[in-house]
C-alpha cells in the first residue's frame, strides 16, 4: 500500500518537519508500507522523491496515486489545515485532523476561546496587531498567534524586554499573543481518536528543563530536555489532564493523534496550545508516549493510516 509521506512546508518549522517526517516515511516501511516521500521546500515548492520540483498539479497526481497521505508538516501551510484541505479536495484520505481543527488549532488566540468556551483554563492573555500598544503590567510570554517549535516566543520580565519580544513575534505572525505568566509544570497528553468515537489517551509526559528555564526553542531542539513519562502526577491531577485534554481535542474536532499541551498548576491544568501534528521523530513526545503504553511506534503509524483510509 502506498502512501504519501509529506515533509518540510514553507514555514520556520521546516527543519524539524524534515526530520518528522523521514521518521514517520521509515516507520511506515517498517510497518509493510510504501512510502513516497515528498517534500515542500522552504519556498512552497513540491518536490518529488528524488528532490525534484514537479509543480503543484504533479505532486497533486502523486498524492492521487497513493491510498493515503500522510502530511507531516509542522505550523502554518501545513498544521493548519492547508494539506488536509488539498486531499479533501483531491479526493485522497488524509492522516490526522481536518482542515477546521488544523485551522483552529494553528490559532492560539482562538484555541484560547475555544477552552475558555468549554472549561478548559488558559493563561490570560491579550491579543496584539501591529501598532498596538502594550504596557509591561508584570511577566508575560509574547508569542506569534500562528507559528510553532517556540519561534518567536520570549519571556518577557522587565520593561525593557517588551519592544524586542514584540519584534520577535510580529517578525512571524500580524497578530500577537501576551500571556500572563504561569507557573506550574509543562506536561503534555497525547490523545489519539478512533473511528469509533473512543478516544485513547497515552501516559503523560512531563517536561523537565534542565536548570528550570522554560521549554524554549533552544531547549526543544539544542539541550536535552528530560522527558518523564509517565508523569508523576497523582490521580485527581491525572484525570483532570485526561480530561481537559479530551475536551480540547473533541472541541476543536481533532482527528488521529494530537498533543495537548499543559501547565500544571495549584489551581488545575492550563491549556498551552494543541499541536494537531506533533513532533514525530523518535525522540519526539509524542512517539515516547505511546511507548510508554506499550504501542511502537510502526504500530502507531500503522493504526493513524488504517484509520484514515475508508
Ligand atoms: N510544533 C512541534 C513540532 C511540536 O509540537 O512538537
Ligand atoms: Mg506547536
Amino acid at each position: 500500500t502506498r502512501i504519501a509521506v509529506i515533509g518540510g512546508g514553507r514555514n520556520c518549522e521546516h527543519d524539524v518537519s524534515l526530520a518528522s517526517a523521514a521518521g514517520v516515511a521509515d516507520g511506515l516501511e517498517k510497518a509493510g508500507y510504501e512510502a513516497v516521500r515528498l517534500t515542500i521546500d522552504p519556498a512552497g515548492e513540491w518536490r518529488d522523491p528524488d528532490d525534484k520540483p514537479t509543480g503543484l498539479a504533479r505532486a497533486v497526481r502523486v498524492l492521487r496515486s497513493c491510498a493515503a497521505v500522510f502530511p507531516v508538516l509542522h505550523g502554518p501551510h501545513g498544521e493548519d489545515g492547508t494539506l488536509a484541505a488539498l486531499c479533501d479536495l483531491a479526493g485522497v484520505p488524509c492522516v490526522g485532523s481536518p482542515l477546521g481543527a488544523g485551522a483552529l488549532a494553528m490559532d492560539k488566540w482562538v484555541t484560547k476561546l475555544v477552552a475558555d468556551a468549554v472549561g478548559v483554563g488558559t493563561a490570560p492573555g491579550r491579543l496584539l496587531t501591529r501598532g498596538d500598544a502594550c504596557d509591561f503590567r508584570g511577566p508575560v510570554v509574547v508569542k506569534p498567534v500562528t507559528a510553532g517549535s517556540s519561534h518567536g516566543v520570549t519571556l518577557v520580565r522587565d520593561a525593557a524586554a517588551l519592544e524586542p519580544a514584540l519584534d520577535a513575534a510580529f517578525a512571524h505572525d500580524d497578530r500577537v499573543l501576551v500571556e500572563d505568566v504561569v507557573t506550574g509544570r509543562e506536561i503534555d497528553l497525547a490523545v489519539l481518536g478512533r473511528p469509533d468515537g473512543s478516544r485513547v489517551v497515552a501516559p503523560a509526559l512531563e517536561i523537565v528543563v534542565p536548570g528550570g528555564g522554560i521549554f524554549d526553542h533552544a531547549a526543544k531542539y539544542a539541550g536535552e530536555p528530560d522527558f518523564v513519562v509517565p508523569a508523576p502526577v497523582d490521580r485527581t491531577d491525572r484525570e483532570r489532564l485526561e480530561r481537559a485534554a479530551v475536551t480540547m481535542y473533541d472541541a476543536l474536532g481533532c482527528a488521529g493523534v494530537a498533543r495537548v499541551d499543559f501547565f500544571l498548576t495549584e489551581r488545575g491544568p492550563v491549556l498551552i496550545e494543541v499541536n494537531t501534528m506533533p513532533g514525530f521523530t523518535a525522540r519526539s513526545q509524542v512517539p515516547r508516549m505511546f511507548a510508554a503504553s506499550g504501542m511502537s511506534f510502526d504500530a502507531l503509524l500503522d493504526l493513524l493510516v488504517r484509520d484514515a483510509l475508508p
